[in-house]
């Protein structure tokens, strides 16, 4: 029999809206009910040897797995969370293209109904020597059978910045275009990183509003149910407070930073200051991770 530590049982905070866990988002998984959600957001560690610090009981939060133990680990939380997706429920997967390729098998094998391969641009990582500059993290966004909810999002007609005329000609189509903006494209450009000490709510990978923001207009409606399994800073939940949904979250480590965020207080975070293929512990350059 699988042992349940019954301290994630209990939400560690609630709001109106939503409830935040504790501890191992496998153990809550298992808590939870068939198709009780509707939308899936994972950004979980990409198995980089990065410090996300330690839990509640001092044992130090593993990122350092081999392959294959990171690969079943995924397979674990992720066939979970097919299970609590809701008929028509949303799952998006954010990781490394290197580890998108295979999450994406098994999103198949599960079942799941492939939407898009987004690719999130942002040029904060760090060169490798003998390959291709990696320039975009993946995300994998899946549904259980076809969508319920699906809302294409506009962006602005993209403009130059120095002369304020368009980029494109659009083929001489240009009056044509929608007057509130173009269909967004499955690359995304206009996402910012998160760097800046000031704005930063968590040391270790914190993804920006603007991000979550599109993946919850996309995929969900107001009052739907939306679960993060892994919470970091809590950007998931705060845009899902900002938005109006439901939310159900949990944190192994530090829940300090996230409670802190959605009761509107500043936390002083510690910067590792360096490109997301570079941060954790410092590394040399044989141990650097391949990214694709
Ligand atoms: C990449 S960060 C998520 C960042 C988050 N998306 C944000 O914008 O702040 C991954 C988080 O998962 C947490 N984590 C790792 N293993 C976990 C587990 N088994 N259950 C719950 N959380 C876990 C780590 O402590 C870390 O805070």
């Amino acid at each position: 029999m699988t042992s349940v530590d019954l301290t994630t049982l209990y939400p560690a905070f609630t709001t109106d809206l939503g409830a935040l866990h504790q501890g191992d988002c496998l153990d809550l998984l298992r808590t939870m009910k068939d198709e009780s959600v509707d939308l899936v957001f994972a950004d979980p560690p990409f198995n980089l040897s990065k410090d996300y610090g330690a839990t509640p009981n001092g044992k130090k939060i593993n990122d350092k797995m081999s392959d294959d133990e990171y690969l079943a680990w995924c397979l674990a939380w992720m066939t979970e969370c097919e299970r609590v997706l809701a008929p028509g429920g949303a799952f998006w997967l954010y990781n490394l293209p290197k580890w998108n390729i295979e999450l994406g098998h098994y999103m198949n094998q599960l079942g799941l109904m492939f939407r898009h391969w987004v690719a999130i641009d942002l040029k904060m990582m760090l060169p490798i020597q003998g390959k291709l500059y990696p320039s975009h993290y993946s995300l994998l966004y899946y549904t259980k059978g076809k969508p319920r909810t699906f809302e294409r999002p506009r962006v602005p007609i993209p403009l130059c910045r120095h002369c304020g005329g368009d980029i494109k000609d659009y083929g001489g189509h240009r009056k044509k275009l929608h007057p509130e903006g173009l269909n967004v494209a499955d690359v995304w450009t206009d996402i910012p990183p998160v760097r800046h000490k000031k704005t930063k709510k968590r040391g270790a990978n914190e993804l920006s509003e603007k991000l979550l923001d599109r993946v919850i207009r996309i995929s969900s409606d107001e009052g739907d149910l939306v679960f993060d399994p892994f919470g970091g800073s809590g950007t998931t939940y705060a845009v899902a407070e900002r938005t109006h949904r439901h939310w159900i979250g949990v944190e192994i480590g530090d829940i300090e930073p996230i409670v802190a965020r959605l009761e509107g207080r500043h936390h002083e975070v510690e910067m590792p200051n360096r490109g997301d293929a570079g941060k954790g512990k410092p590394r040399t350059a044989t141990d650097r991770p391949s990214l694709f």
